[in-house]
């Protein structure tokens, strides 16, 4: 039960991210991939306050919200993530979730799975339900592949379904300019599209899943801070799959490529493009030129922290 000190409503903000590379192994029964990816948490965030409430409500909202693509009901994923966390430590009531929405929907980027993790905190912080990091981090696994990152935030290699985390050295920043776009791509599709692509080409045949790792450089990359380093060695084996959908992509990529950005690829299943820089002047003369082009770009950093309580 809520204590009489508990706050009336709790803010949490937790960061989209970027797979600056992901390598996608095969396909197990439950339908999910064996990956070995390297997140980075980006300066673009989801926002969520939580009151007390007897019942589970959602509303949404943001620069760049359709209503109709995000749902209010059990299948929004911070609603699922409350009342795990109510099953899971017997907490009687509800919580509504003010969900204020930057990171794309449907882009890429992590955005639900980031309104998991913060709708997590900020119910556990509501509820003064006190759940140890291990837990909470358990919960966020069965809510979704990539919420265990965005509770972590920072760098980190994925392993697994991408929730098992390692935290990755990566002490510099990194300028990135992400190109957003009006539709949005289903993840479940773009992971099957490439078995499919896969089985079409032939391709893994010599590539058993014991390869499955992140390559040394990358991790040397993300130490030494050096975004020419990294540019090099970016990966996304989704990519095929997403630019079968939307071939248009490829013209970002090249615009961003002449805008003098060092490396573009999608971001996760996309179809946000992120486009590496050399620095944030350059970031904003990429962003400038992607914008004069009609293109819709943001300008962000990485790494940032996990999902946190703001003051
Ligand atoms: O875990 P999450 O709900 O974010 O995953 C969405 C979908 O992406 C899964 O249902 C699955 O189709 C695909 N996926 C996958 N392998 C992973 C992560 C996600 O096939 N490791």
């Amino acid at each position: 039960m809520r204590s009489a000190a508990a706050p009336a409503s709790v803010h949490v903000r937790a960061p989209g991210k970027i797979n600056v590379f992901l390598a996608v192994g095969d396909v197990h029964d439950d339908g999910y991939h064996s990956l070995a990816t390297v997140f980075q948490a980006v300066s673009l965030y989801e926002d969520v306050i939580a009151t007390a409430s007897p019942d589970f409500t959602v509303s949404v909202s943001g620069p760049d919200v359709d209503p109709a693509t995000v749902p209010l009901d059990d299948r929004n994923l911070a609603v699922r993530a409350a009342k795990i966390l109510a099953m899971a430590t017997g907490y009687p009531g509800g919580v509504h979730l003010e969900i204020r929405k930057s990171v794309p929907v449907a882009g890429g980027m992590g955005g639900g799975s980031a309104d998991a993790a913060a709708a997590l905190v900020a119910c556990d912080a509501l509820w003064g339900t006190g759940l140890s990091s291990q837990r909470m981090h358990e919960l966020a696994a069965r809510l979704g592949a990539d919420v265990p990152f965005a509770l972590h935030g920072g760098t980190a290699v994925g392993t697994g379904r991408g929730d098992h985390l390692t935290p990755a050295l990566a002490p510099g920043r990194f300028d990135w300019v992400l190109v957003l776009s009006d539709q949005g791509l289903s993840t479940p599709q773009i992971y099957r599209q490439l078995d499919e692509y896969r089985l079409e080409h032939g391709a893994l045949a010599d590539d058993p899943p014991e390869s499955l790792d992140v390559p040394p450089a990358v991790l040397q990359a993300l130490r030494s801070g050096d975004a020419r380093a990294l540019a090099e060695v970016v990966f996304n084996d989704l990519q095929v799959a997403a630019l079968q959908d939307r071939p248009d992509l490829e013209r970002v990529l090249a615009a961003g490529a002449e805008a003098g950005a060092l490396a573009g690829l999608i971001s996760g299943s996309g179809p946000t493009i992120a486009l590496l820089c050399a620095s944030a002047d350059d970031a904003r003369r990429v962003q400038d030129e992607c914008e004069e082009r009609g293109l819709r770009a943001l300008h962000v950093h990485s790494a940032v922290p996990g999902a946190r309580i703001i003051a």
